[in-house]
């Protein structure tokens, strides 16, 4: 057992906010309240004062490796990394080798989840081998455990496979997630066209090779009223889509990761292929556009996209090298810093969108506090410094390394257990 006390507790699902002390059995909370007494038997003690005590923070996008690249990262070094980062459940993407596209694969990770000490859950794939060609086999994938579906990292252009994938899913009553950006129209991947692309003579990626697939998607999810969501925004207008559609259906959602938050365009210049992912970073405006999109609940997710690639991967010239990211050990100070300390939402919110929104679109029991909830919780001191350095990734690709951040992770709980002390 685990008894919490007095720290600030913020459950934004129910929005009970205030000093409690937690109890916890076995993977459970079993009491909430003021001035709990420590139950008789084994039971750690654990002092909250001056500390959030928070639902464990939730990640629908995260890269794992493995199968196939475990020189980048493997599920447990993504878990130790999710861990370290506040994070108690996590979603994989199916772009490993073999990619997810087959029950044999996804029960693999699926148990090597199970050894870690957070909960791992994972997409299956839209489309065999990511080819976007030919459906997988999405009931029984959904039978063997599949969260949801996606063929995130390439994104799907046969706009009839997209419809009956939104059939079939809306069906089956899991959410299908889309990484929107058409390859027609880009000429390197994960540098904006603009400032970016001139900067270095190449040609890039432009807004519309995001905004023209959104656009498609959002028609298509309105149609179907699938469960739709649009991965990591990057552009104004992608914003302004999501939030017109999400009049007409209520079963829209949307992405944006830290990266995007926080940086433009101008971090790829300052740290090359540090900066580089696929959507690539734009302009201020932007980045501004994903703000409000945040704060006003158009973008209902925060997402790390965490990306793991080698050093020697990263340190090939700059169109050549991958995209993405590491994210899971900076998202919260990130998040914290860029949105709460500069006043664009309060805790509360920025909770939501790391946790219970998250939770509630991909269905898992995750999100919140309360008697008889997971015991998946977070302790975080707000106003301590952060400076990321060491990781427990596998990886370091991040732009991240040395900013002087807040909001530090003290504990992380999942299903009752310690996982993580700072
Ligand atoms: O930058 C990215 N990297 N974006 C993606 O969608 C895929 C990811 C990866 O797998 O490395
Ligand atoms: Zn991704």
């Amino acid at each position: 057992m685990l008894l919490i006390k007095n720290g600030y507790m913020i459950d934004p699902k129910s929005g009970l906010e205030g000093n409690y002390d937690i109890l916890t059995d076995k993977d459970k909370i079993i009491k909430i309240g003021k001035g709990l007494e420590k139950p008789g038997g084994e039971c750690r003690v654990i002092d909250g004062s001056g500390l959030l005590a928070a639902p464990g923070l939730v990640d629908v996008h995260v890269h794992f490796r493995e199968p196939g690249f475990t020189h980048k990262e493997d599920i447990a070094s993504g878990a130790a990394a999710a861990a370290r980062g506040g994070f108690t459940s996590v979603v994989m993407m199916a772009n490993t080798r073999p990619c997810i596209d087959n029950g044999e694969t996804l029960q693999y990770v699926l148990e090597k989840g199970r050894e870690t000490g957070i909960h791992v859950y994972a997409c299956a794939n839209v489309t065999r081998g990511m080819k976007g060609k030919i459906m997988t086999a999405l009931t029984e994938l959904k039978g063997c455990g599949a969260a949801g579906f996606t063929d995130d990292g390439v994104p799907l252009m046969d706009e009839q496979i997209v419809r009956w994938a939104m059939e079939r899913t809306a069906a089956l009553d899991v959410p299908i997630s889309f990484h929107e950006e058409n390859p027609k129209l880009i000429v390197n991947n994960g540098i904006n066209r603009g400032r970016a692309s001139e900067y270095f003579g190449v040609g890039g990626s432009p807004r519309e090779a995001e905004i023209t697939l959104v656009e498609r998607d959002l028609q298509l999810a309105v149609e179907t009223g699938a469960t739709v969501n649009i991965q990591h925004i990057s552009a104004r207008e992608s914003v302004e889509l999501v939030r017109r559609a999400k009049l007409k259906s209520p079963n829209i959602h949307a992405e944006a990761t830290p990266h995007h938050f926080t940086l433009t365009e101008d971090a790829v210049i300052r740290y090359g292929t540090l900066a580089k992912m696929n959507p690539p970073l734009r302009e201020e405006e932007d980045r501004l556009a994903i703000i409000r999109g945040l704060a006003d609940g158009t973008i209902d997710i925060i997402a790390t996209d965490h990306a793991p690639h080698s050093v020697a991967e990263k340190a090939k010239p700059l169109t050549e090298a991958p995209s993405g990211i590491i994210g899971l050990e900076t998202a919260l100070p990130l998040a914290i810093t860029g949105l709460v300390d500069r006043g664009y939402m309060n805790l509360r919110s920025l909770l939501r969108l790391m946790s219970t929104n998250p939770a509630a679109m991909y269905h898992l029991n995750a999100g919140y506090l309360a008697e008889g909830g997971p015991a998946d919780i977070v302790l975080i001191d707000t106003a301590a410094e952060v400076i990321p350095g060491e990781y427990a990734s596998k990886a370091s690709n991040t732009p991240f390394t040395g900013w002087r951040l807040k909001g530090r992770v003290v504990k992380t709980i999942a299903g009752g257990r310690v996982v993580y002390e700072g």
